[in-house]
């Protein structure tokens, strides 16, 4: 890889880890203003600095995020779908180009593909157009590996999502945690980080995480069990723990607690 390729990669996985804890707050893009994320910027603001990446889109970055920020940006370019047609998800085109993508500076940018939907192959072509533009820039790409309407999300149909997106040059993958994690970041020959998912209760939310790190995942990219948690900035901290700090469930639990009455 070319110097700045891996020099956007380690403001992504941190060097003294080689993880990196994400926090996804791109959901607007098809879903509006969606619970936690009515107003981007006040949600966003006191989390910024427990993040290691921010991943938005172009829109709440200019709008929504201070340009001091010394947080990295994961730019999600990939859209066109709203809740709106929701039978049509999975119908997205590459709505940024890597051009305003390089212009706002960022580390990394997300495309989300749609394995066995009825817009697999043009999921799979934005990846590849973007994965084509980003290597000129020295630019990572991140694949989301949405789950299509039909597909059920075990590890065989995961396996196969997160090692097609590696096959076609996504450098990290996004990926939810399933039984036999292991199996699908052992089919997958770049990083894979673990999607939150929908909001569960705190310290399922952390056993996930921990199951997640102990299975090969070098951190986590979530949105929902963070912002719509009761103490979003403790929950930060408590996966943090455990991303970076090897910490137990147990211990990144009672450390969610203790911060969460402070
Ligand atoms: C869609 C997405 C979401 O926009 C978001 O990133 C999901 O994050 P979380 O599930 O942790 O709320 O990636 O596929």
């Amino acid at each position: 890889m070319d110097w700045g390729m891996q020099n956007r990669l380690s403001q992504i996985l941190k060097p003294d880890s080689g993880h990196t804890v994400m926090l996804a707050v791109d959901h607007g893009y098809f879903q509006g203003p969606t619970s936690g994320l009515e107003e981007p910027g006040k949600t966003i603001e006191p989390l910024l600095p427990y993040a290691d990446a921010l991943m938005p889109t172009r829109g709440v970055l200019r709008e929504c995020v201070s340009p001091d920020t010394q947080t990295s940006i994961v730019l999600r370019v990939s859209g066109g779908n709203t809740m709106a047609r929701v039978d049509e998800l999975s119908d997205e085109i590459i709505t940024t180009s890597m051009k305003d993508a390089v212009s706002l500076n960022v580390a990394g940018v997300a495309v989300s593909v749609y394995v066995g939907s009825a817009h697999q192959k043009q999921t799979l072509q934005n990846l590849s157009d973007v994965v084509n533009q980003a290597v000129k820039y020295g630019m990572p790409v991140l694949a989301v590996t949405a789950v299509g309407k039909d597909m059920v999300r075990d590890s065989r149909y995961l396996s196969l999502s997160c090692r097609v997106a590696a096959e076609l040059g996504a450098h990290m993958v996004k990926t939810y945690y399933c039984e036999g994690f292991e199996d699908v970041v052992r089919g997958c020959p770049v990083p894979i980080v673990m999607a939150g998912g929908k909001k569960i209760p705190e310290k399922d939310a952390l056993t996930l995480t921990h199951k997640a790190i102990q299975g090969g995942a070098k951190g986590v990219d979530m949105g929902r069990n963070i912002f719509r948690s009761e103490a979003p900035v403790a929950m930060m901290k408590a996966v943090r723990a455990i991303v970076h700090e090897n910490a137990s469930v147990d211990e990144a639990f009672d450390l969610f607690n203790t911060e969460k009455n402070t």
